[in-house]
Protein backbone atom coordinates (compact mmCIF):
# COMPACT_ATOMS: atom_id res chain seq x y z
CA UNK A 1 0.00 0.00 0.00
CA UNK A 2 1.21 3.49 -0.88
CA UNK A 3 2.37 5.60 2.04
CA UNK A 4 1.80 9.55 2.59
CA UNK A 5 4.93 11.57 1.37
CA UNK A 6 6.89 14.11 2.71
CA UNK A 7 8.82 16.88 1.03
CA UNK A 8 11.12 19.04 2.33
CA UNK A 9 12.87 20.66 -0.61
CA UNK A 10 11.43 24.21 -0.53
CA UNK A 11 11.93 24.57 3.23
CA UNK A 12 15.60 23.19 2.63
CA UNK A 13 16.65 25.49 0.19
CA UNK A 14 15.96 28.12 3.21
CA UNK A 15 18.64 26.86 5.18
CA UNK A 16 22.74 25.84 4.98
CA UNK A 17 22.80 22.71 3.23
CA UNK A 18 22.52 19.63 5.89
CA UNK A 19 20.49 21.77 8.37
CA UNK A 20 17.35 19.98 8.88
CA UNK A 21 19.34 16.81 9.03
CA UNK A 22 21.34 18.17 11.90
CA UNK A 23 18.15 17.73 14.00
CA UNK A 24 18.01 14.24 13.24
CA UNK A 25 19.97 13.04 16.29
CA UNK A 26 18.04 15.05 18.34
CA UNK A 27 15.26 13.30 16.71
CA UNK A 28 15.86 10.38 16.91
CA UNK A 29 16.81 10.88 20.66
CA UNK A 30 13.37 11.78 21.13
CA UNK A 31 11.32 8.95 19.20
CA UNK A 32 13.61 6.52 21.46
CA UNK A 33 12.96 8.59 25.01
CA UNK A 34 8.98 8.17 23.32
CA UNK A 35 9.07 4.69 23.01
CA UNK A 36 11.50 3.88 25.92
CA UNK A 37 9.03 5.92 28.25
CA UNK A 38 12.29 8.12 29.38
CA UNK A 39 10.31 11.34 28.54
CA UNK A 40 8.98 14.03 30.53
CA UNK A 41 5.01 13.50 30.62
CA UNK A 42 5.58 9.03 30.22
CA UNK A 43 2.47 8.64 31.94
CA UNK A 44 0.58 9.90 28.53
CA UNK A 45 2.81 7.68 26.03
CA UNK A 46 -0.47 5.12 24.95
CA UNK A 47 -1.03 6.65 22.06
CA UNK A 48 2.50 5.45 20.97
CA UNK A 49 1.67 2.12 20.38
CA UNK A 50 -2.26 2.37 20.30
CA UNK A 51 -2.82 1.52 16.63
CA UNK A 52 -0.98 -1.73 16.55
CA UNK A 53 -2.50 -2.95 19.79
CA UNK A 54 -6.09 -2.39 19.30
CA UNK A 55 -7.83 -5.73 18.69
CA UNK A 56 -10.21 -7.44 16.24
CA UNK A 57 -12.62 -7.98 19.74
CA UNK A 58 -12.26 -3.65 20.40
CA UNK A 59 -13.08 -2.55 17.34
CA UNK A 60 -16.42 -5.38 16.94
CA UNK A 61 -17.26 -3.79 20.23
CA UNK A 62 -17.52 -0.15 18.45
CA UNK A 63 -18.72 -1.48 15.40
CA UNK A 64 -21.74 -3.41 17.52
CA UNK A 65 -22.44 -0.08 19.44
CA UNK A 66 -22.34 2.20 16.92
CA UNK A 67 -24.57 -0.28 14.49
CA UNK A 68 -27.02 -0.43 17.29
CA UNK A 69 -26.71 3.56 17.07
CA UNK A 70 -27.47 4.09 13.60
CA UNK A 71 -30.45 1.66 13.54
CA UNK A 72 -32.49 3.50 16.20
CA UNK A 73 -31.09 7.11 15.98
CA UNK A 74 -31.76 9.63 12.46
CA UNK A 75 -29.40 12.20 14.59
CA UNK A 76 -26.43 11.20 16.88
CA UNK A 77 -25.08 14.22 18.79
CA UNK A 78 -21.24 13.80 20.15
CA UNK A 79 -21.00 15.78 23.19
CA UNK A 80 -17.49 16.79 23.84
CA UNK A 81 -14.22 19.03 23.70
CA UNK A 82 -10.74 20.07 22.75
CA UNK A 83 -9.15 16.56 22.49
CA UNK A 84 -12.97 14.94 22.85
CA UNK A 85 -14.24 16.00 20.10
CA UNK A 86 -11.74 17.31 17.24
CA UNK A 87 -10.37 14.25 16.43
CA UNK A 88 -13.53 12.78 15.59
CA UNK A 89 -14.92 15.66 13.62
CA UNK A 90 -11.45 16.02 11.76
CA UNK A 91 -12.23 12.63 10.51
CA UNK A 92 -16.15 12.28 9.71
CA UNK A 93 -15.45 15.98 7.81
CA UNK A 94 -12.53 15.18 5.85
CA UNK A 95 -14.68 11.31 4.96
CA UNK A 96 -18.32 12.49 4.74
CA UNK A 97 -20.50 14.17 1.12
CA UNK A 98 -19.53 18.06 1.63
CA UNK A 99 -23.16 18.29 1.12
CA UNK A 100 -24.31 15.39 3.54
CA UNK A 101 -26.36 17.34 6.09
CA UNK A 102 -28.44 18.15 2.95
CA UNK A 103 -28.61 14.83 0.61
CA UNK A 104 -28.82 13.07 3.54
CA UNK A 105 -31.20 9.88 2.12
CA UNK A 106 -31.21 8.46 5.17
CA UNK A 107 -28.33 5.78 4.90
CA UNK A 108 -26.72 7.32 7.44
CA UNK A 109 -27.82 9.26 10.90
CA UNK A 110 -27.10 13.02 10.77
CA UNK A 111 -24.06 13.36 12.82
CA UNK A 112 -24.22 16.65 15.02
CA UNK A 113 -21.40 17.88 17.73
CA UNK A 114 -22.17 19.63 21.07
CA UNK A 115 -20.63 20.74 24.36
CA UNK A 116 -17.75 22.51 22.50
CA UNK A 117 -18.66 25.99 23.54
CA UNK A 118 -21.31 27.64 25.93
CA UNK A 119 -23.01 29.52 23.14
CA UNK A 120 -26.65 29.91 24.46
CA UNK A 121 -28.16 30.65 20.89
CA UNK A 122 -26.15 27.28 19.77
CA UNK A 123 -27.54 25.04 22.30
CA UNK A 124 -31.08 26.87 22.13
CA UNK A 125 -31.24 25.95 18.14
CA UNK A 126 -29.66 22.43 18.49
CA UNK A 127 -32.66 21.32 21.10
CA UNK A 128 -35.26 23.19 18.79
CA UNK A 129 -33.89 21.23 15.99
CA UNK A 130 -34.04 17.62 17.48
CA UNK A 131 -37.51 18.42 18.61
CA UNK A 132 -39.30 15.12 17.71
CA UNK A 133 -36.15 13.50 16.62
CA UNK A 134 -34.76 9.73 17.06
CA UNK A 135 -31.79 11.29 18.39
CA UNK A 136 -29.32 9.65 20.52
CA UNK A 137 -26.03 11.32 22.44
CA UNK A 138 -22.29 9.95 22.67
CA UNK A 139 -20.84 12.44 25.81
CA UNK A 140 -16.93 12.15 25.58
CA UNK A 141 -14.92 13.64 28.50
CA UNK A 142 -12.15 12.07 30.28
CA UNK A 143 -12.41 14.20 33.69
CA UNK A 144 -16.36 13.80 33.11
CA UNK A 145 -15.73 17.37 34.68
CA UNK A 146 -15.76 19.72 32.00
CA UNK A 147 -18.36 22.72 32.10
CA UNK A 148 -19.19 22.96 28.10
CA UNK A 149 -19.50 19.13 27.77
CA UNK A 150 -21.01 18.81 31.17
CA UNK A 151 -23.71 21.49 30.01
CA UNK A 152 -24.62 19.73 26.60
CA UNK A 153 -25.05 16.91 28.23
CA UNK A 154 -27.64 17.55 31.06
CA UNK A 155 -30.23 19.27 27.93
CA UNK A 156 -29.35 16.54 25.84
CA UNK A 157 -30.19 13.95 28.37
CA UNK A 158 -33.15 15.13 29.54
CA UNK A 159 -34.51 15.61 25.99
CA UNK A 160 -33.59 12.07 24.93
CA UNK A 161 -35.49 11.03 27.98
CA UNK A 162 -38.61 13.44 27.80
CA UNK A 163 -38.66 12.27 23.79
CA UNK A 164 -37.95 8.31 24.38
CA UNK A 165 -38.19 7.74 27.70
CA UNK A 166 -35.86 6.84 30.33
CA UNK A 167 -35.60 2.94 29.29
CA UNK A 168 -35.67 3.85 25.36
CA UNK A 169 -32.91 6.50 26.06
CA UNK A 170 -30.61 4.32 27.90
CA UNK A 171 -30.47 2.47 25.02
CA UNK A 172 -29.17 5.02 23.03
CA UNK A 173 -26.76 7.34 25.06
CA UNK A 174 -23.30 5.72 25.09
CA UNK A 175 -20.80 7.29 27.77
CA UNK A 176 -16.76 7.68 27.01
CA UNK A 177 -15.02 8.70 29.44
CA UNK A 178 -12.89 7.10 32.61
CA UNK A 179 -12.37 3.78 33.84
CA UNK A 180 -13.38 4.66 37.60
CA UNK A 181 -13.33 8.46 37.99
CA UNK A 182 -15.83 11.29 37.34
CA UNK A 183 -19.43 12.68 36.55
CA UNK A 184 -19.72 10.86 33.16
CA UNK A 185 -18.53 7.42 34.32
CA UNK A 186 -20.98 7.46 37.45
CA UNK A 187 -24.13 8.50 35.59
CA UNK A 188 -23.33 5.81 33.07
CA UNK A 189 -23.05 3.22 36.01
CA UNK A 190 -26.17 4.51 37.74
CA UNK A 191 -28.28 4.43 34.19
CA UNK A 192 -26.52 1.56 32.52
CA UNK A 193 -25.43 2.94 29.55
CA UNK A 194 -23.12 1.53 27.36
CA UNK A 195 -19.67 2.80 28.13
CA UNK A 196 -16.19 2.94 26.45
CA UNK A 197 -12.74 4.17 28.53
CA UNK A 198 -10.30 6.52 27.56
CA UNK A 199 -6.86 4.86 28.84
CA UNK A 200 -5.52 6.54 31.59
CA UNK A 201 -2.33 7.05 29.42
CA UNK A 202 -3.82 8.57 26.54
CA UNK A 203 -4.37 12.49 26.54
CA UNK A 204 -7.61 13.80 25.14
CA UNK A 205 -5.43 15.42 21.79
CA UNK A 206 -3.91 12.03 21.42
CA UNK A 207 -7.09 10.10 21.85
CA UNK A 208 -8.75 10.17 18.38
CA UNK A 209 -7.99 6.30 18.01
CA UNK A 210 -9.55 5.30 21.22
CA UNK A 211 -13.40 5.02 21.72
CA UNK A 212 -13.55 9.14 21.93
CA UNK A 213 -12.69 9.57 17.98
CA UNK A 214 -13.39 5.62 17.01
CA UNK A 215 -17.13 5.49 17.74
CA UNK A 216 -18.36 8.66 16.33
CA UNK A 217 -16.89 7.92 13.25
CA UNK A 218 -18.36 4.67 13.54
CA UNK A 219 -21.33 5.77 13.90
CA UNK A 220 -20.54 8.40 10.68
CA UNK A 221 -20.37 4.91 8.54
CA UNK A 222 -16.79 5.03 8.21
CA UNK A 223 -14.86 2.00 8.08
CA UNK A 224 -12.55 1.98 11.27
CA UNK A 225 -10.61 -1.28 10.21
CA UNK A 226 -9.44 0.95 7.50
CA UNK A 227 -8.58 3.81 9.60
CA UNK A 228 -6.58 2.28 12.41
CA UNK A 229 -4.90 0.18 9.42
CA UNK A 230 -3.52 3.53 8.34
CA UNK A 231 -2.30 4.18 11.68
CA UNK A 232 -0.73 1.14 12.44
CA UNK A 233 1.28 0.91 9.08
CA UNK A 234 2.19 4.77 9.79
CA UNK A 235 3.60 3.30 13.47
CA UNK A 236 5.48 0.80 11.94
CA UNK A 237 6.64 3.64 9.51
CA UNK A 238 7.85 6.05 11.95
CA UNK A 239 9.41 3.50 14.41
CA UNK A 240 12.73 3.50 15.48
CA UNK A 241 13.38 0.38 13.39
CA UNK A 242 13.38 2.51 10.60
CA UNK A 243 16.42 4.88 10.37
CA UNK A 244 15.12 8.21 10.85
CA UNK A 245 16.59 9.41 7.77
CA UNK A 246 13.49 7.66 6.00
CA UNK A 247 11.16 8.34 9.16
CA UNK A 248 8.91 11.04 7.75
CA UNK A 249 7.66 11.94 11.60
CA UNK A 250 11.35 12.37 12.58
CA UNK A 251 12.28 14.57 9.34
CA UNK A 252 8.65 16.62 9.83
CA UNK A 253 9.98 16.99 13.50
CA UNK A 254 13.52 18.06 12.48
CA UNK A 255 12.38 20.49 9.78
CA UNK A 256 10.11 22.45 12.01
CA UNK A 257 12.48 22.82 14.70
CA UNK A 258 15.43 23.89 11.98
CA UNK A 259 13.04 26.76 11.03
CA UNK A 260 12.08 27.83 14.25
CA UNK A 261 15.00 27.42 16.44
CA UNK A 262 17.07 28.25 13.34
CA UNK A 263 15.70 30.52 11.68
CA UNK A 264 13.29 31.81 13.81
CA UNK A 265 10.30 30.87 11.94
CA UNK A 266 7.64 31.27 14.76
CA UNK A 267 4.29 30.08 12.95
CA UNK A 268 3.11 27.49 11.44
CA UNK A 269 0.44 27.95 8.87
CA UNK A 270 -1.31 24.29 7.23
CA UNK A 271 -2.68 24.55 4.59
CA UNK A 272 -4.65 22.86 2.24
CA UNK A 273 -6.78 22.80 -0.80
CA UNK A 274 -9.58 20.55 -0.04
CA UNK A 275 -12.25 22.17 1.84
CA UNK A 276 -12.49 18.60 3.28
CA UNK A 277 -9.87 18.69 5.52
CA UNK A 278 -10.62 22.02 7.30
CA UNK A 279 -11.24 20.80 10.90
CA UNK A 280 -8.60 17.97 10.26
CA UNK A 281 -6.65 21.39 10.63
CA UNK A 282 -8.42 22.01 13.15
CA UNK A 283 -7.38 18.95 15.08
CA UNK A 284 -3.58 19.57 14.63
CA UNK A 285 -3.56 22.99 15.67
CA UNK A 286 -4.86 21.57 19.17
CA UNK A 287 -2.30 18.67 18.86
CA UNK A 288 0.46 20.61 18.69
CA UNK A 289 -0.87 23.77 20.09
CA UNK A 290 -1.85 22.69 23.39
CA UNK A 291 1.73 20.15 22.91
CA UNK A 292 4.33 22.62 22.73
CA UNK A 293 2.95 25.76 23.54
CA UNK A 294 4.54 25.96 27.03
CA UNK A 295 7.51 27.82 28.78
CA UNK A 296 7.14 30.79 26.32
CA UNK A 297 8.31 28.61 23.74
CA UNK A 298 7.07 26.60 20.78
CA UNK A 299 5.44 27.58 16.90
CA UNK A 300 2.05 29.08 16.61
CA UNK A 301 0.45 26.73 14.64
CA UNK A 302 -2.15 28.22 12.35
CA UNK A 303 -4.27 27.48 9.34
CA UNK A 304 -5.44 28.05 6.28
CA UNK A 305 -8.29 26.73 3.55
CA UNK A 306 -7.14 27.38 -0.13
CA UNK A 307 -8.06 28.57 -2.54
CA UNK A 308 -10.29 30.14 -0.47
CA UNK A 309 -7.91 32.10 2.08
CA UNK A 310 -5.85 32.83 -0.96
CA UNK A 311 -8.38 35.82 -1.19
CA UNK A 312 -8.35 36.58 2.29
CA UNK A 313 -5.07 35.87 4.07
CA UNK A 314 -3.17 35.17 0.93
CA UNK A 315 -1.85 39.00 0.89
CA UNK A 316 0.07 38.30 4.68
CA UNK A 317 1.22 35.20 3.65
CA UNK A 318 2.74 36.82 0.40
CA UNK A 319 3.88 40.00 1.75
CA UNK A 320 3.58 40.29 5.65
CA UNK A 321 6.27 39.56 8.16
CA UNK A 322 8.53 37.07 7.36
CA UNK A 323 8.15 34.45 10.67
CA UNK A 324 6.31 32.10 9.17
CA UNK A 325 6.34 28.69 7.40
CA UNK A 326 3.70 26.73 5.79
CA UNK A 327 2.68 23.15 5.17
CA UNK A 328 0.43 22.06 3.16
CA UNK A 329 -1.59 18.79 2.77
CA UNK A 330 -1.47 18.01 -0.92
CA UNK A 331 -4.15 15.75 -1.72
CA UNK A 332 -3.17 13.42 -5.03
CA UNK A 333 -6.30 12.57 -6.44
CA UNK A 334 -9.84 13.19 -6.41
CA UNK A 335 -12.69 11.27 -6.16
CA UNK A 336 -14.68 12.54 -8.85
CA UNK A 337 -14.64 13.97 -12.22
CA UNK A 338 -15.62 17.83 -13.20
CA UNK A 339 -14.64 19.33 -16.09
CA UNK A 340 -14.54 22.96 -16.96
CA UNK A 341 -17.64 23.60 -18.72
CA UNK A 342 -17.54 25.63 -22.16
CA UNK A 343 -19.40 29.15 -22.57
CA UNK A 344 -20.52 30.46 -25.46
CA UNK A 345 -19.73 34.17 -24.79
CA UNK A 346 -16.44 33.41 -22.88
CA UNK A 347 -16.89 36.82 -21.17
CA UNK A 348 -14.80 35.72 -18.43
CA UNK A 349 -12.12 34.16 -20.96
CA UNK A 350 -11.61 30.95 -19.11
CA UNK A 351 -12.64 28.82 -22.69
CA UNK A 352 -8.75 27.67 -22.72
CA UNK A 353 -9.65 25.59 -19.37
CA UNK A 354 -12.81 24.18 -21.38
CA UNK A 355 -12.78 20.29 -20.64
CA UNK A 356 -9.83 19.81 -18.48
CA UNK A 357 -10.81 18.73 -14.73
CA UNK A 358 -11.62 20.99 -12.33
CA UNK A 359 -8.63 19.27 -10.37
CA UNK A 360 -5.90 20.01 -13.03
CA UNK A 361 -6.56 23.61 -11.86
CA UNK A 362 -6.77 23.37 -8.58
CA UNK A 363 -3.33 21.48 -8.84
CA UNK A 364 -1.89 24.23 -10.59
CA UNK A 365 -3.50 26.61 -8.42
CA UNK A 366 -1.68 24.60 -5.37
CA UNK A 367 1.50 24.97 -7.58
CA UNK A 368 1.68 28.36 -8.53
CA UNK A 369 0.77 29.64 -4.69
CA UNK A 370 3.87 27.18 -3.44
CA UNK A 371 6.15 28.99 -6.22
CA UNK A 372 4.78 32.19 -5.16
CA UNK A 373 5.35 31.82 -1.33
CA UNK A 374 8.66 30.77 -1.84
CA UNK A 375 9.41 33.57 -3.83
CA UNK A 376 7.67 35.72 -0.78
CA UNK A 377 10.45 34.13 1.64
CA UNK A 378 8.03 31.46 2.63
CA UNK A 379 9.53 28.27 3.40
CA UNK A 380 7.52 25.32 2.21
CA UNK A 381 6.60 21.84 3.82
CA UNK A 382 4.36 19.25 1.37
CA UNK A 383 2.92 16.07 2.97
CA UNK A 384 0.90 14.31 -0.29
CA UNK A 385 -1.46 12.03 0.56
CA UNK A 386 -2.45 9.55 -2.53
CA UNK A 387 -6.01 10.41 -1.72
CA UNK A 388 -8.63 11.26 0.94
CA UNK A 389 -9.92 7.77 2.30
CA UNK A 390 -9.97 5.49 5.69
CA UNK A 391 -6.41 4.55 5.27
CA UNK A 392 -4.73 7.27 4.33
CA UNK A 393 -6.21 9.56 6.78
CA UNK A 394 -5.23 7.35 9.27
CA UNK A 395 -2.00 7.73 8.43
CA UNK A 396 -1.85 11.43 8.27
CA UNK A 397 -3.36 10.90 11.98
CA UNK A 398 -0.47 9.14 13.17
CA UNK A 399 2.09 10.62 11.31
CA UNK A 400 1.13 14.10 13.21
CA UNK A 401 0.64 12.55 16.49
CA UNK A 402 4.19 10.98 16.25
CA UNK A 403 5.87 13.77 15.07
CA UNK A 404 4.51 16.17 17.80
CA UNK A 405 5.62 13.41 20.01
CA UNK A 406 9.09 14.21 18.60
CA UNK A 407 8.87 17.93 17.97
CA UNK A 408 8.08 18.06 21.65
CA UNK A 409 11.48 16.59 22.09
CA UNK A 410 13.28 18.23 20.15
CA UNK A 411 12.08 21.91 21.96
CA UNK A 412 12.28 20.10 25.56
CA UNK A 413 8.87 20.28 26.62
CA UNK A 414 6.63 17.96 28.15
CA UNK A 415 4.60 17.59 25.03
CA UNK A 416 1.71 15.52 26.93
CA UNK A 417 0.42 17.99 29.60
CA UNK A 418 -1.12 21.20 29.34
CA UNK A 419 -1.24 23.39 32.82
CA UNK A 420 -2.33 26.41 30.66
CA UNK A 421 -5.92 25.73 29.94
CA UNK A 422 -6.78 25.93 33.79
CA UNK A 423 -6.05 29.28 34.21
CA UNK A 424 -9.07 30.38 32.18
CA UNK A 425 -11.28 28.16 33.87
CA UNK A 426 -10.25 29.12 37.57
CA UNK A 427 -11.25 32.85 36.92
CA UNK A 428 -14.46 31.39 35.00
CA UNK A 429 -15.74 29.64 38.23
CA UNK A 430 -14.70 32.30 40.45
CA UNK A 431 -16.57 34.67 38.30
CA UNK A 432 -19.92 32.45 38.84
CA UNK A 433 -19.26 32.35 42.92
CA UNK A 434 -18.80 28.10 42.42
CA UNK A 435 -18.61 26.99 45.66
CA UNK A 436 -14.66 26.60 47.10
CA UNK A 437 -13.62 29.49 45.23
CA UNK A 438 -14.88 32.18 47.78
CA UNK A 439 -11.14 33.40 48.21
CA UNK A 440 -10.57 33.76 44.58
CA UNK A 441 -14.31 35.17 43.34
CA UNK A 442 -13.32 37.82 46.21
CA UNK A 443 -9.78 38.60 44.63
CA UNK A 444 -10.92 38.98 40.83
CA UNK A 445 -13.85 41.30 42.08
CA UNK A 446 -11.45 43.52 43.85
CA UNK A 447 -9.09 42.97 40.77
CA UNK A 448 -11.69 44.55 38.27
CA UNK A 449 -12.98 47.44 40.75
CA UNK A 450 -9.45 47.93 40.86
O1 LIG B 1 -6.27 17.57 25.13
C1 LIG B 1 -6.83 17.73 26.19
O2 LIG B 1 -6.49 17.14 27.22
C2 LIG B 1 -8.03 18.65 26.32
O3 LIG B 1 -8.30 19.29 25.13
C3 LIG B 1 -9.25 17.86 26.74
O4 LIG B 1 -9.46 16.85 25.81
C4 LIG B 1 -10.47 18.76 26.84
O5 LIG B 1 -10.23 19.79 27.74
C5 LIG B 1 -11.68 17.96 27.27
O6 LIG B 1 -11.45 17.33 28.48
P1 LIG B 1 -12.37 16.17 29.00
O7 LIG B 1 -12.25 15.04 28.06
O8 LIG B 1 -11.83 15.84 30.36
O9 LIG B 1 -13.76 16.71 29.06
Amino acid sequence: MESLRLELSKAASFLEAGTIESYLPQAAQALKALEEGTCPGNDFLGWVNLPGSLTPEFLNDIKQTAQTLRQKCDVIVVAGIGGSYLGARAVIEALSNSFQWLTNRGENPVILFAGNNIGEDYLYELCDYLKGKRFGVINISKSGTTTETALAFRLLRKQCEEQRGKDEARQVIVAITDARRGAARTTADKEGYKSFVIPDNVGGRFSVLTPVGLLPIACAGFDIDQLVQGAADMERATSSQVSVEQNPAALYAAARNALYLGLGKKIEILANFQPKLHFIAEWWKQLYGESEGKEQKGIFPAAVDFTTDLHSMGQWIQEGERSIFETVISVEQADHTVLFPHDDENLDGLNFLEGRRVDEVNKMAELGTQLAHVDGGVPNLRIVLPRINEYYIGQLLYFFEKGCGISGGILGVNAFNQPGVEAYKKNMFALLNKPGYENESKAIRERLNR
